[in-house]
């Protein structure tokens, strides 16, 4: 029972809700272009967290098989119930519990960064087809914009975030999150160092800004609230990762004061008052094949 990443690092709600947006059938034609997997018949994804990249994959390939692997066992527990129709168990991608040459398609996003490159391509490698597709999306530098409504801050605020700080960066190293960064050049030179041929270097934008008339309104609140969940999932991680400095009640106040903010954005939002905050998600996608 491994529930370290769900529990220190980005929580269910986080992960799922914004990968949700991110991997949303709006932009499914974007990454389809690039992958180029519509013949594939078994994919499998690492890294998969709670789920919603393979649930995307399941709805844009419905002719293939998907499965999809992680360590935390929270984030499968979670995956299983929410999409049935993928395989989803726990593992570890240093050791990947498949069998050599049993997958067409390996697939991860946002995991290249955390896994000793020899053991993540090495492992892939292994268990993929001959002429298999290797790909591996990684988040490059976006663009972070708040709303004006949310960005201010009580001194209550900043003071609890302030003390909170430094667990942060003593979390990171304890539990080795992006213990491996790689840049735009070391990600394809590391693959075709572990064998991978013909490979390719694309890049996906996501601009995920609720004002944007092109956005229908269901999907501009999922927005907002994909960033209220962040914001919550902050404030609880605070309990787990800075508990010594951190009180309940404080957290509690916090998560109202939060609340209250995105609540008010909502309503900014149905008022038709613009507040223009953005999301711009930088999705690199590096293909390649055994
Ligand atoms: C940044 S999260 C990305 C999760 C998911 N791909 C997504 O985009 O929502 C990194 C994921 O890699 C998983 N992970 C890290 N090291 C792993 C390992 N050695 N084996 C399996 N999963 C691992 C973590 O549990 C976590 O779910």
């Amino acid at each position: 029972m491994n529930t370290i990443w769900s529990t220190y690092v980005q929580n269910i709600g986080t992960l799922y809700d914004s990968r949700s947006l991110r991997f949303s059938d709006f932009f499914q034609s974007k990454y389809k272009e690039i992958f180029e997997i519509e013949d594939k018949k078994k994919i499998l994804e690492i890294g998969c967290g709670p789920g919603a990249f393979a649930e995307s994959l399941s709805r844009w390939y419905r002719n293939a098989e998907i499965f999809g692997m992680d360590r935390d066992s929270n984030f499968i527990t979670f995956a299983s119930k929410k999409a049935p129709q993928v395989h989803f168990s726990e593992g570890d991608a240093t050791e990947l519990p498949f069998e050599e040459e049993s997958f067409d398609v390996t697939i991860s996003n946002t995991v290249v960064e955390h896994i000793e490159p020899s053991k993540f391509y090495g492992e892939q490698y292994r268990v993929l087809k001959e002429n298999g597709v290797c790909l591996v999306l990684s988040a490059r530098k976006g663009i972070n914009i708040s709303a004006p409504c949310i960005m201010e801050e009580s001194d209550y605020e900043k003071e609890i975030w302030q003390r909170a700080e430094k667990f942060y960066d003593q979390t990171r190293e304890k539990y080795k999150i992006c213990a491996y960064p790689q840049n735009e050049a070391e990600i394809p030179l590391n693959m075709e160092k572990y064998g991978f041929k013909n490979v390719t270097t694309e890049y996906v934008t996501v601009n995920l800004t609720p004002d944007n008339p092109i956005y229908p309104k269901e999907m501009a609140h999922a927005m907002i609230n994909a960033n209220r969940q962040g914001d919550l999932d902050s404030i609880e991680s605070l309990l787990h990762v800075a508990g010594d400095v951190v009180t309940e009640s404080e957290v509690e106040e916090l998560k109202r004061l939060v609340n209250a903010k995105y609540d008010k954005r909502l309503a900014l939002y149905d008022e038709g008052v613009k507040q223009w905050d953005t999301n711009m998600s930088v999705t690199m996608i590096v293909r390649g094949i055994k």
